[in-house]
């Protein structure tokens, strides 16, 4: 398959049909990413730049232990503020700033997003039914993107029913109870930071992110993603990256079926999610269906492709490698003005299974740039 001119269609959209399992795009390469910074949330959702303060360490939990403690009093849920790539850039902004005082160029990726955007855009070719929308702008020779989601969704969002949202807390919860903020060896048995892990309120705007750089076929990009925790102290010879973790919870599986399923849709999105940013491990916390912690299970990210190789109906990570390449060489393609306050809107449309760019919004309300970026210090 060669090239494609992707010019628009009579309605000013470009398209860009998602190849079919036979007729597949060409092959492309993910590097390993490498972090170039990081930022932390606090309960007040202030990102402190450079910052490993919300980092923890994984100790393993209780077995049995109930997920639903502490619900739905000791439950904070992040308020759907649009907080756009703000603590992203700012973290950009400070490397760069960084960069220029020992001579150093700035970096200018070709993309900048949030990592979970890129996840959604790799898993598309295996999650043919859903919808997204992302914002596009161009700035300096950078595409941003964010998501595009309208005020009205992502407040129906928060106020889901109570059974949705106690769902929602089984998944913090478990990471909750799951990690302790010191390394575990520097804890004794009956320390009470162990005890304490379970009295904790569960609080949506803390996170950890790391900020890190990586080349997607020719594009280079810089991702920012939330990471769960360390899975051991990182040896001072290493990087950091090494004994990152990524927690997630999962019903407890009884038949084949229920593993088929594991394995086609979870297991493809938490590699993705995982391999974008470079976390090696994962644990599972299999829960049972009244919220009860059954076992942990440990994977190595780069295992995950070699478990569902062969089988059936399951996914391959180069047909997501190569498929996310072709979709960022058609947005730089088609996002042409550079100009914070012009908006593109890429969209993949399930009905028509293809990728769509719509016509440029100039002087668009959607601009989601800071008026501040990139006009001080760094530059
Ligand atoms: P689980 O994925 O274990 O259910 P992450 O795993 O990405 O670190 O996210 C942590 C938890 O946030 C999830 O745990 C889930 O409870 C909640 N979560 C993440 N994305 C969500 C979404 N799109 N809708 C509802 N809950 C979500
Ligand atoms: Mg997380
Ligand atoms: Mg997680």
């Amino acid at each position: 398959r060669g090239e494609r001119t992707r010019a628009p269609d009579s309605d000013g959209v470009r398209r860009l049909p998602l190849a079919s399992p036979t007729a597949r795009f060409q092959p492309s390469t993910f590097t390993f990413p490498t972090e170039i910074g990081c930022f932390s949330f606090g309960p007040d959702r202030v990102a402190q730049q450079q910052s490993r303060a919300e980092l923890k360490y994984y100790c393993e939990p209780d077995p049995g232990c109930n997920l639903s403690d502490g619900f739905p009093d000791r439950f904070i849920q992040r308020a759907p503020t649009a907080e756009h790539l703000d603590a992203l850039l700012e973290c950009l902004d400070d490397v760069n700033a960084t960069r220029r005082d020992l001579a150093k160029e700035p970096i200018r990726p070709a993309l900048c997003t949030w990592r979970g955007i890129m996840t959604k855009i790799m898993c598309t070719p295996y999650s043919t039914r859903d919808e997204w929308q992302l914002n596009a702008t161009l700035f300096k020779g950078t595409v941003f993107l964010e998501e595009r989601e309208e005020p009205e969704a992502a407040a129906a969002k928060y106020g889901r029913s109570d059974r949705d949202r106690l769902f929602t807390y089984w998944g913090y919860k478990f990471e909750s109870l799951a990690t302790v903020p010191v390394p575990p060896s520097q804890l004794q048995p009956d320390d009470p930071v162990l005890r304490e892990r379970s009295a904790q309120v569960v609080d949506t705007n803390v996170q950890f992110c790391s900020v890190f750089r990586a080349t997607l076929g020719k594009h280079d990009m810089v991702l920012g993603g939330e990471v769960d925790c360390l899975i051991r102290e990182p040896r001072p010879d290493e990087r950091v990256q090494n004994a990152y973790a990524e927690l997630k919870t999962n019903r407890v599986i009884t038949d084949p079926r229920q593993q088929n399923s594991f394995e086609k849709f979870k297991l493809l999105r938490v590699w993705a999610q995982s391999y974008l940013a470079g976390v090696p491990n994962i644990i599972f916390g299999f829960r049972t269906d009244d919220g009860r912690l059954s076992h942990t299970k440990r994977f190595e990210t780069a295992e995950l492709p070699r478990l569902v190789r062969g089988k059936p109906g399951m996914w391959d990570p180069n047909r997501c490698i190569a498929f996310a390449a072709e979709c960022l060489t058609f947005i730089r393609d088609a996002v042409t003005v550079d100009d914070r306050r012009t908006v593109y809107l890429v969209r993949f449309n399930p009905s028509a299974l293809a990728v769509e760019i719509h016509p440029a919004e100039t002087d668009s309300p959607r601009a989601f740039l800071p008026g501040v970026y990139l006009e001080a210090k760094s530059v």
